[in-house]
């Protein structure tokens, strides 16, 4: 069946390049002559039937804006199941021919429990600060919160030597480590600390002293949010043991906003393009777009639920043979 119109919702926490991705969706769309729908505030928009159409004017001047022009919730109503009965025939009366979501982990699982009961074709876009879905090396959003958790810390650093401090920064990510790898292989740091592998403080102490020793008066140390405790927890502890001045700083949501980078842009304007390409071409079960090693993959949603994201262990590895140590070895 040839699409009229379509949907496309922002679900989930924000990040760089959503707009770039709504605008890529958009434009492939009205190339096609194809009607598109904003979906405002991600799932909860289909039941508050809270629309914004969109047009290729509508979209200008977008790819570079941090954030998303059509906002965003967690609607964690959806894991209810009669919520999702309801949500699914409110989408099946909103007049479009599919929907395409852009989302994180949760919003995945939402979009299969939908399929289940909605007649709509859903195709899926991966995006999170995370980086932490199956089935994609990388996700809209990962690369500007690197590079911007990279920025915060290279200024950081001056401080930190000007005063011959350690500092623990704590950066997002959710459950694991891969933002916070990547960020200190970027960043140089000397320590890092990820929920994948235990956390020592013993060995952080012994690898600062070494550092100290070897005359080195300032260190960074990445810890992951996922740890234990965070930063706050470590630096706590690390004062009993080291000599040094430990202070923190917490990213936060600095990380999730501002401009995407290149990359982000690209990516979200390939996988947004993609996402309409497959729904134009028609499927016969929920669908998940993205990139592996750079090229297009397509997945059925439902087993994409089941692969596991990337580990990114070269990096990890890569990470502790240059500059710092695990927490932990
Ligand atoms: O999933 C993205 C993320 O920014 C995580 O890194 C963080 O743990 C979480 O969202 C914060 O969620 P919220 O916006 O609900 O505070």
């Amino acid at each position: 069946m040839a699409l009229k119109q379509i949907g496309v919702l922002t679900s989930g926490g924000d990040c760089p390049g959503l707009n770039a991705c709504v605008r890529a969706v958009v434009r492939s769309a009205g190339a096609a002559g194809v009607g598109v729908l904003g979906i405002r505030y991600g799932y909860r928009g289909i039941v508050d039937n809270d629309i914004l159409p969109l047009d290729d004017r509508s979209v200008s001047g977008i790819i570079q804006l941090g954030g998303t022009k059509l906002r965003t919730s967690r609607f964690l109503e959806l894991r209810q199941p009669e919520v999702v009965q309801s949500t699914a025939a409110a989408l099946d009366r909103l007049g479009v021919d599919g929907l395409i979501v852009i989302g994180g982990d949760g919003s995945q699982r939402a979009a299969v429990a939908l399929s289940e009961h909605s007649r709509t074709p859903i195709v899926f876009v991966p995006k999170t600060i995370d980086n932490d879905v199956g089935g994609t090396d990388y996700a809209i959003g990962f690369d500007s919160a690197v590079n911007t958790a990279v920025e915060a810390i290279d200024k950081i650093r001056d401080t930190a030597l000007s005063h011959e401090r350690v500092f623990a920064v704590e950066v997002m990510g959710r459950g694991r480590g891969i933002l916070a790898s990547a960020v200190a292989l970027a960043s140089g740091a000397e320590v890092v600390c990820i929920p994948e592998v235990p956390l020592e403080v013993e060995a952080i102490a012994s690898a600062l002293l070494r550092c100290s020793k070897k005359g080195k008066c300032s260190s960074i140390i990445v810890v992951a949010e996922g740890c234990p405790g965070g930063a706050n927890k470590l630096a706590e502890d690390l004062r009993q043991k080291v000599p040094f001045d430990v202070r923190v700083s917490v990213l936060g949501y600095m990380q999730r906003g501002g401009p995407p980078t290149a990359f982000d842009r690209i990516l979200a304007s390939e996988l947004g393009a993609q996402a309409f390409d497959v729904l134009s071409g028609g499927i016969s079960c929920p669908v998940m777009v993205g990139r592996i090693r750079g090229e297009p993959v397509t997945h059925d949603l439902r087993e994409a639920l089941h692969i596991e994201p990337h580990s990114f262990k070269e990096l990890r590895d890569l990470c502790h043979r240059l500059s710092g140590v695990w927490a932990g070895t």
